[in-house]
Order: structure tokens, then C-alpha cells, then sequence
């Protein structure tokens, strides 16, 4: 069986990648789908939407390779995390829309709950902080505004999942009810000391445990497809939020190795092996995948907008047709002029975490162009990251000794350079950046033996480009302290 058939479901679209056994990709499909903004803060998506947009980006990759199931030896999920989907087990229908990892809707129930004293024991147990990105108040806010809800939950009638439950449900006909550590741990509710799901936390929040999936590991496998003739019989035998999945598909499998995604958001994961280490410098500390079937940690530094800030600059201000002619538009000016963009649509993550903080352009003259807007856009983009590891250096005490990158945003070569500028490291780009969706097949992969272990893996990879830093150490200061002046005036803006 020479493929491995890999399902990345993303925020913004879904994508099947089917790759070979020396990594290239052999065919891939992809479909973007409706993003739904009920209120201003609110994010959902319609979850049978994600499911029917992911099986027809299979079925079409398949076909494109003209590749039948039997050809392919296992699949791996990856998707978007903390998203949450509650649905009927009966039924198999949601009770309400996929709320969104980026929703808000929460913020005011974690304020109480912070002032409330619950932090220092959610930290403990789940290395996270109290704040609606993650999926907990998310799952609570359901059960609470859903007519019945909680009564069907208590009765055990209604089942919770991230994204790769709800797919994997639906994929294997209802009968696989579970989730792998690394999604499970981005829940605010598994004790990721233990690894299990944590009774004093579902308490906390009000969430009956029999919502909760079985968790399994992130390369073993679980099951097979059932219910799509064209994917049928396909052994699913990977599975991890995207971020790790990025974190593995770039082997990053040792303490100090580190990438950051550039995707829809952007996402610093740093490996620091299986000691659970507490952040103290307001990032995360996450489960990686592992194919040791053992608990592995990552540091993690989640930003909200990453990719997203040149999706905004094309449909809401019009300024490109295409992300692609950004770098173009950004390099039509030698710099920003002055400009700097917060991007903080969403509120701002990692260091900050506040849900308040609002999108800003200052800095604004007469003389603005477009150029200068495109340019501070990118630029946002490098600025997140770089304060996110400057934390990552403050936490473990060291500097890394490169950044691997990936994701839609890392092709851009200025943005990968005013990044290797900023950080004062080099950045290294793989040759096939979809390293989610790889690390997702090199876990289904190697949980049936298509490749022996990691070693192998390593052996098919291309040559990296190298962006080394080249700004002098003053105007990076000047730069960063105009950028974090901003920032403070950003924060707290929509409380
Ligand atoms: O934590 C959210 C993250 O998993 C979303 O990733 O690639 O869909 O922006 P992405």
C-alpha cells in the first residue's frame, strides 16, 4: 500500500493531502467553507459543513491520484483545536454550531473565574490559563444556552468532541467515541500530569464526564472508515491538533527543537521533553504528539492572527485580490514609514492574553500607502512571534538555535527574513511546508509500520532554505519598542 492519506481540517477550509512513502505529496484537494459571525466576538462553523467539506477533499485527492482505499495503508486527522462540537449520540446531530477556538463569547465567565482563585489549580493540572480560547467555558456556554441541553448531558445523552472526535465519530459510523492526548489537552479539562480527564475540572466547569471521549494516543489505531464507500476500509491511525501535528510532521522530537506555524493564527511550539515544566512567563504548556505512546511536553505561545491580518487586508479592505500579491504590495515601499498594524481582531494570546485588546493601525500620515499598510500587516505577523519567544527564551533559560517555520504565510521570503531579523536566529524553511498535514501522515504511518521510525522519515528530507539575520541589533530595538508602544495602547480597548 504505497500512501498515506492525511485530513487537515483547518479553520478556514478543509484539505486532504495523500502522500508517498518518501514524503512528496502525490495529489491533494481542498475546500474552503462558511465561517459564521453571529454576534461581534462570535465565531462558529456549521459542523456538518466540516465533516462533508473534509470527506469530499478526500474522496477528490483520491481520485486525482486515481488511488483506491485499498491502496492507502492508514490516514492521520489533524485539525483545528479547542473548537467545540456537542451532538446527539442518538441522533448524531449537534445541538448547536462548532464554536470556534477564536470565539469570545465567553471572556466574561473566565474574568469570573479568574477573580474566583481557580487559576493556580488549572494551571497545574492543564498548563493552560483561564481564557475562551480554550474549550471548556465553550462546552459550558452549550449546555447553559441550549434549550435542554444540560438535562441530556447530565441523562448522558450528548457527546462533546474537538474537531477530530466529531470527524472520527461520523467517519467510523458512531461507534469511535474518542480524541488523542494533544487535543485532549487543549480542553482546560485533562490533567496533563496524569493524563486523564480531570473530575475536579469537569466539576469547575459543570460538564458531566460521560460528554467526554476516550482519549488515545496520538499515533495508534482506532479504527476504520465505515461510512464513506469511497474512503471505506481506510484504517485511521493517527491523530493530533494541528500544532503538534506541524510540530511533529518538522521532527521536532527533542527538548529545544522549535516551529512556529504560520497559518491562520500563528503558533510557537517548543519541545521540552517529559517533564511537565509550569510556564512562568504567560505561555503554555502542551502535550506533544509522541509516538512512544508517552506523555511529552511542548511550550507553546498561541497567536491569534497570524495569516488571518492578509485575509483581512484582501476582504475587508480590498487592498489584493490574491494573499500571494502581498508580498509584492509590501516590497512596493522600503518600510512601514512609521506604520505599525495590531492585529488584534480577536483580542491578543500569547504573552498577553487579553480578550479586550482590539486591531489597531497608528501611525497613520498623509503620505500612507497602501505599501506602508501591507508592509506593517506582514511585519505584525514577525513582531507576535518575536515577543512570544523572547518569553520562550525567559522561561527555559535558553536561546533556540533556529526557528523552523511552516504553514500558508512562511513561503512569503520578506516576512522570513524580517523574522530571522527580529529574532536574531536563523529560520529554516523546509522544501514541503504542509508539514501539519505530513505530521499527521508520518503518525498514521508510523503507527502501521509504513515507516520504521522517525530516523527513516529524516532520511527522505529535502534541503532547507536559511534565512540568516542580517538588521543591526539598534534598529530591532527601535522597531520592537515602537511595536510594543502600540501594543499597550491596543489592550483593554473593547472592555
Ligand atoms: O489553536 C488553534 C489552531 O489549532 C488553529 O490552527 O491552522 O486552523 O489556524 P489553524
Amino acid at each position: 500500500m504505497p500512501y498515506i492519506l492525511s485530513l487537515d481540517q483547518g479553520t478556514t477550509s478543509s484539505r486532504a493531502i495523500l502522500f508517498s512513502h518518501s514524503g512528496e505529496i502525490a495529489a491533494q484537494a481542498q475546500h474552503e467553507f462558511q465561517q459564521i459571525y453571529p454576534k461581534p466576538g462570535w465565531v462558529e462553523h456549521d459542523s456538518f459543513e466540516i465533516l462533508t467539506s473534509q470527506i469530499s477533499s478526500a474522496v477528490e485527492a483520491l481520485g486525482k491520484a486515481g488511488v483506491r482505499p485499498r491502496d492507502v495503508a492508514a490516514t492521520g486527522i489533524t485539525n483545528q483545536r479547542e473548537t467545540v462540537i456537542v451532538w446527539d449520540r442518538e441522533t448524531g446531530r449537534p445541538v448547536y454550531n462548532a464554536i470556534v477556538w477564536q470565539d469570545r463569547r465567553t471572556a466574561s465567565r473566565c474574568k469570573e473565574l479568574t477573580g474566583s482563585g481557580a487559576e493556580t489549580m488549572i494551571r497545574e493540572r492543564t498548563g493552560l490559563v483561564i481564557d475562551p480560547y480554550f474549550s471548556a467555558t465553550k462546552i459550558a456556554w452549550i449546555l447553559e444556552n441550549v434549550d435542554g441541553a444540560r438535562q441530556r448531558a447530565e441523562d448522558g445523552k450528548l457527546a462533546f468532541g474537538t474537531v477530530d472526535s466529531w470527524l472520527i465519530w461520523n467517519l467510523t459510523s458512531g461507534t469511535k467515541h474518542v480524541t488523542d492526548t494533544t487535543n485532549a489537552s487543549r480542553t482546560l479539562l485533562f490533567n496533563i500530569v496524569t493524563g486523564q480527564w480531570d473530575d475536579d475540572l469537569l466539576k469547575l466547569f459543570g460538564i458531566p464526564r460521560s460528554m467526554m471521549p476516550e482519549v488515545v494516543w496520538s499515533s495508534e489505531p482506532v479504527g476504520d472508515v465505515t461510512t464513506t464507500l469511497a474512503l471505506s476500509g481506510i484504517r485511521i491511525a493517527g491523530i493530533a491538533g494541528d500544532q503538534q501535528a506541524a510540530l511533529f510532521g518538522q521532527l521536532c522530537l527533542h527538548p529545544g527543537d522549535a516551529k512556529n506555524t504560520y497559518g491562520t493564527g500563528c503558533f510557537l511550539l517548543e519541545h521540552i521533553g517529559n517533564q511537565f515544566v509550569q510556564s512562568k512567563h504567560r505561555l503554555i504548556t502542551t502535550l506533544a504528539a509522541s509516538v512512544e505512546r508517552r506523555l511529552e511536553y511542548a511550550l507553546e505561545g498561541s497567536i491569534f492572527i497570524g495569516g488571518a491580518v492578509v485575509q483581512w487586508l484582501r476582504d475587508n479592505l480590498r487592498m489584493i485580490r490574491t494573499s500571494s500579491e502581498v508580498e509584492e504590495l509590501a516590497m512596493s515601499v522600503p518600510d512601514s514609514d512609521g506604520v505599525v498594524f495590531v492585529p488584534a481582531f480577536v483580542g491578543l494570546g500569547a504573552p498577553h492574553w487579553d480578550p479586550y485588546a482590539s486591531g489597531m493601525l497608528i501611525g497613520l500620515q498623509r503620505g500612507t500607502q497602501p505599501g506602508h499598510i501591507a508592509r506593517a500587516a506582514l511585519e505584525s505577523i514577525a513582531f507576535q512571534v518575536a515577543d512570544v519567544l523572547d518569553a520562550m527564551r525567559s522561561e527555559t533559560g535558553q536561546a533556540i538555535p533556529e526557528l523552523r517555520v511552516d504553514g500558508g504565510a512562511a513561503v512569503n521570503d520578506m516576512l522570513m527574513q524580517f523574522q530571522a531579523d527580529l529574532l536574531g536566529v536563523p529560520v529554516v524553511r523546509p522544501q514541503v511546508t504542509e508539514t501539519t498535514a505530513l505530521g499527521a501522515a508520518y503518525l498514521a504511518g508510523l503507527a502501521v509500520g509504513f515507516w520504521k521510525d522517525p530516523k527513516e522519515i529524516w532520511s527522505h528530507r529535502k534541503s532547507d532554505t536559511r534565512f540568516e539575520p542580517k538588521m543591526h541589533p539598534a534598529e530591532v530595538q527601535a522597531r520592537r519598542e515602537r511595536w510594543n508602544h502600540a501594543v499597550e495602547r491596543a489592550r483593554g480597548w473593547s472592555r
